[in-house]
């Protein structure tokens, strides 16, 4: 991944523009970035069989060869459309793969391409793609800093992220596989106090940030502590075993309708037996390993684990300024560690694992504050609902961000074990319904700290 520059303080008299000719954000890089992602893309569906493809393993997920064919219908719209300005290669499909036409439980129905006319068409579209790269124009917004090829990127990874979260609905023997992650190395605090004041939110500068994550913008933030690691298994269990599930005093009155409705007793995929927990993962059923991250849990049921520990979530204020804003220099990072792109001891991204590590791993990747995990293991749901940043300005399409805007989708930040870097920094904000489950979202908690004493004589 190429080197952005850190976010500066809009505020800062120091402020430069961006030089995005020292970037790397460039044709090679997104060559780069998009073969990546194909190739997860083949892993994610060249071990599937025909008819797993065609299947649809849940009513909340697409059959995978709809993914397949969306990933190839955006990329062909985007860059061979809109950049190259070619005619469409097959018009009579655009309806089928527009999200917007179609639920996602409607899609098995539809007249879509089979597996290998889908594969076709994906392979066909992105060899005229990589002739196009080097000629698109170097001045227009759209491919400036090569971003529509990045958009496109992060674009397929994201949906491979989705098809790993249709990987892990679908019934069956496991078809994937991977090593597992590190182990936690230390046991940090298990809070961190980050002191009121201001920082630079979102950002004016990453040359690949989409439309939510921009404007920079300065956010003042009261004092509050904030959870080292994202809340374990192990601390989830205490609060199934406390009863945390039938004490409507701790969950919204929307969130117990939703417990109730549902019938929810423990995370999606785990089940009682005897006296321990197992939970199925990418089709292997295993014990529930206390010091991991828990992960598919709602947003309500987030928000009642915090109740029940006294605790809250973070806003998303709370939390980007928690993984970016350097006390040292007052400016915001691109990742919390620093500004060097993500390697394995950084953080748990890019299914290189098939699970989250447990809490306390990546110490690397700790914060400025300390704060570790932030980035990869599992998406953290926060308390915040999705909102535009001021200023913002819907680009290069409304329906990325906008029409979601509003109080129905609650935010998640940092990604994912399944969530590619090409898709993942400080300011990368995901948002999905507070009832949802199938993602792999966890969260952290935290609480009002009130003004920190400093020193003697400090007023
Ligand atoms: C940002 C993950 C919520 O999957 O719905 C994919 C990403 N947008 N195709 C989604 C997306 C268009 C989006 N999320
Ligand atoms: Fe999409």
């Amino acid at each position: 991944m190429p080197h952005p520059q850190s976010e500066q303080n809009p505020s800062d008299p120091q402020t430069t523009a961006h030089d995005p000719a020292s970037s790397g954000y460039t044709p090679a890089e997104a060559w780069i970035a998009l073969e990546a992602a194909r190739v997860r893309t083949a892993g994610l569906t060249d071990p599937v069989d025909e008819a797993d493809l065609v299947r649809q393993h849940s009513p909340l997920m697409s059959p995978l060869v709809w993914d397949l064919a969306h990933i190839a219908s955006q990329e062909e719209i985007w860059l061979l459309r809109n950049v190259g300005g070619r005619d469409p290669l097959r018009p009579e499909i655009d309806d089928l793969y527009d999200a917007f036409r179609h639920p996602r439980a409607s899609r098995p129905q539809l007249p879509l391409l089979g597996p290998a006319e889908a594969r076709a068409y994906a392979h066909e579209v992105r060899g005229k793609v990589l002739d196009l790269l080097d000629r698109a124009p170097g001045d227009d917004p759209l491919t400036r800093d090569a971003f529509a090829f990045g958009m496109i990127a992060q674009h397929e990874q994201q949906h491979d992220e989705t098809m790993l979260a249709t990987h892990q609905l679908r019934a069956g023997g496991p078809v994937i596989d991977a090593p597992d992650p590190p182990a936690a190395i230390d046991l940090p605090p298990d809070e961190v106090v980050v002191p009121a004041g201001t920082f630079t939110m979102g950002t004016s500068t990453h040359p690949w940030a989409l439309d939510n994550e921009r404007p920079a913008h300065e956010v003042a933030v009261a004092a509050f502590a904030l959870d080292t690691s994202p809340v374990t298994c192990g601390a989830y269990m205490r609060f199934i075993e406390d009863g945390g599930y039938d004490d409507p005093r701790l969950w919204t009155d929307e969130g117990w309708r939703h417990r109730t409705d549902d019938g929810m007793t423990a995370p999606l995929f785990w089940q009682r037996d005897g006296r321990e927990w197992l939970r199925r993962r990418f089709g292997v059923l295993e014990p529930v390993p206390p010091g991991e991250p828990v992960v598919h849990v709602s947003w309500y049921e987030a928000d009642a684990f915090a109740r029940w520990a006294g605790r809250r979530l973070p806003t998303e204020a709370e939390w980007e300024k928690a993984a970016r804003h350097d006390p040292e220099t007052g400016r915001s990072r691109t990742y919390p560690w620093g500004e060097e792109p993500p390697r394995a001891a950084h953080a748990n991204l890019g299914q290189r694992h098939l699970r989250p590590a447990a809490a306390g791993a990546y110490p690397a990747g700790s914060s400025a504050y300390g704060v570790r995990q932030l980035l990869g293991d599992v998406w953290e749901w926060t308390a915040s609902d999705f909102t535009g940043y001021p200023g913002f300005r819907a680009w290069p399409y409304r329906e990325y961000s906008e029409v979601f805007f509003g109080p129905d989708y609650k935010v998640l930040r940092g990604g994912s074990f399944g969530t590619d870097a090409v898709a993942c920094r400080g300011t990368f904000r995901n948002w999905d319904f507070p009832q949802r489950r199938q993602i792999f979202a966890g969260f952290r908690t935290a609480r009002d700290a009130g003004p920190v004493a400093r020193g003697t004589g400090a007023v």
